[in-house]
């Protein structure tokens, strides 16, 4: 049981697997992607991911899109894997065409890849129950951070210098003082009660563990509201939190040094960590017993 790629339907070992010189996802970043977190062989959160994805491919004006063979692909790949817990991420280029700037025209079929890898969860979940570190780093990223494309350098550049100083994650600070997200997980943060995050805009990724979080802050009573913050606000907050899709809900223990109320996870964070958990399970219940009555329906 290892990583195993498909690329554009075919499945093969990821280091056998290349892209053409000539392929705008390595020329440009002119490509889309997301990333599923796979529990028990199954897709968690897949239709928003979906929807994220389709999103994605419309905002930058992307060819038709066969979603309903990509989804079929994920799973044979998936199947063939034999990866029960991992990830699994998808990428979608604009094609392959002679290098110039403009979209190629007529269009070019697009370049798909997805990759299946096993994911351990085990040094995330000891980490889930002290909280991390983290550190701030200036957004640098473009205008349309809204869109899930693989033009990361601003992202990887603030994370690489994160790790370096032994971070978890940055937290990314925009030009007029107010902090966004981080490198590769929305942000959150508890005052009086309250669960904050920034409003939904060009300037963040739109979250779908951040979507989760709200639907379950509904669930259990606590509010969810949109707001901007300053890092010594955000600093001075009652409870911070970092959530995405390996990540899930992870609190923040210091930012910068500074500790985040206890320097503890807060009692919001394990209501939501409860929550998380409770969805999960009986996602997976369902998804099971779904499988057992269609196997009973073969067999009968
Ligand atoms: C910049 C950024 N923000 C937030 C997230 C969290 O999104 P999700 O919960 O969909 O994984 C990601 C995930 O890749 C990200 O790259």
């Amino acid at each position: 049981m290892g990583d195993l790629a498909c690329v554009n339907g075919e499945l093969m070992a990821p280091e056998q697997a290349t892209v053409p010189i000539y392929d705008r996802g390595f020329l440009f970043g002119d490509s889309v992607y997301e990333v599923c977190r796979i529990y028990r062989g199954r897709c968690w959160l897949e239709a928003d991911h979906l929807l994220r994805l389709k999103r994605s491919l419309k905002e930058l004006d992307f060819p038709p899109y066969d979603l309903d063979q990509l989804v079929a692909r994920i799973y044979r790949t998936i199947r063939a894997s034999f990866v029960k817990e991992g990830l699994v991420y998808v990428q979608v280029t604009r094609g392959v065409a002679r290098r110039t700037h403009a979209f190629p025209n007529p269009p070019v079929p697009p370049t798909e890849v997805i990759i299946v890898m096993p994911f351990d969860d085990g040094p995330s979940a000891a980490l889930r129950k002290t909280g991390v570190p983290v550190v701030s780093r200036p957004d640098l990223r473009w205008k349309r951070c809204d869109i899930k494309t693989t033009n990361l350098l601003g992202n990887v550049l603030a994370n690489n210098s994160a790790h370096r100083e032994g971070a978890y994650e940055a937290v990314l600070v925009d030009h007029e003082g107010h902090v966004t997200e981080a490198t590769h997980t929305s942000l959150l943060w508890c005052r009086e009660g309250r669960i904050e995050a920034t409003p939904e805009g060009h300037e963040i990724l739109i979250g779908m563990t951040r979507h989760l979080t709200e639907r379950l802050a509904a669930k259990i009573g606590i509010p969810f509201v949109e707001s901007r913050v300053t890092l010594a606000e955000l600093q001075a907050a009652d409870e911070a939190i970092l959530v995405g899709t390996s990540t899930e809900i992870m609190p923040i223990a210091t930012i910068d040094g500074k500790p985040i109320g206890s320097g503890k996870p807060g009692p919001i964070t394990a209501k939501l960590q409860a929550a998380y958990k409770e969805e999960l399970e009986s996602w997976l219940d369902e998804a099971a017993s779904f499988e057992t009555k269609k196997a009973s329906a073969k067999l009968s």
